[in-house]
């Protein structure tokens, strides 16, 4: 039987605040996460890479290769994906997924909740 944790609401910011393509770190207890506005909406993941426990989101935001025909490179997803700063792996924002191991490598998420203007975390 697992024990059911009660979940913390903390405040993270005004929506003003965190408009698209901004970012802030929080720290939640002895942990640290990082929430994200990706095209209005907001997600949240803890500042500990997979790899080797980089603070994973002191990375750039970037975009990444999408899919297209042989010899082609598109780019695309500008925004969307956070790039660990020690040896840049690379991790969808929308669901913490690694991009190259997504079956079994992501970034541990968060719940986001937006009341009366503004932004919180839940953990
Ligand atoms: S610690 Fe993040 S890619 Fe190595």
């Amino acid at each position: 039987m697992v024990a059911n944790r009660e979940k913390t609401k903390v405040e993270v910011a005004k929506v003003s605040e965190l408009p698209p393509g901004q970012s802030k770190i929080i720290t939640v207890g002895r942990r640290e996460v990082g929430v994200y506005n990706v095209g209005g909406q907001y997600r949240a993941v803890l500042n500990i890479c997979p790899h080797e426990l980089a603070p994973v989101c002191k990375g750039k935001v970037v975009g990444t290769r999408v899919p297209s025909k042989p010899n082609e490179y598109k780019w695309g997803r500008d925004g969307e994906i956070l790039q660990c700063p020690w040896h840049g792996w690379e991790f969808d924002l929308k669901d913490g997924k690694s991009l190259h191991e997504p079956h079994k490598c992501h970034l541990k998420t968060y719940e986001i909740q937006v009341e009366q203007e503004t932004v919180f975390l839940i953990v």
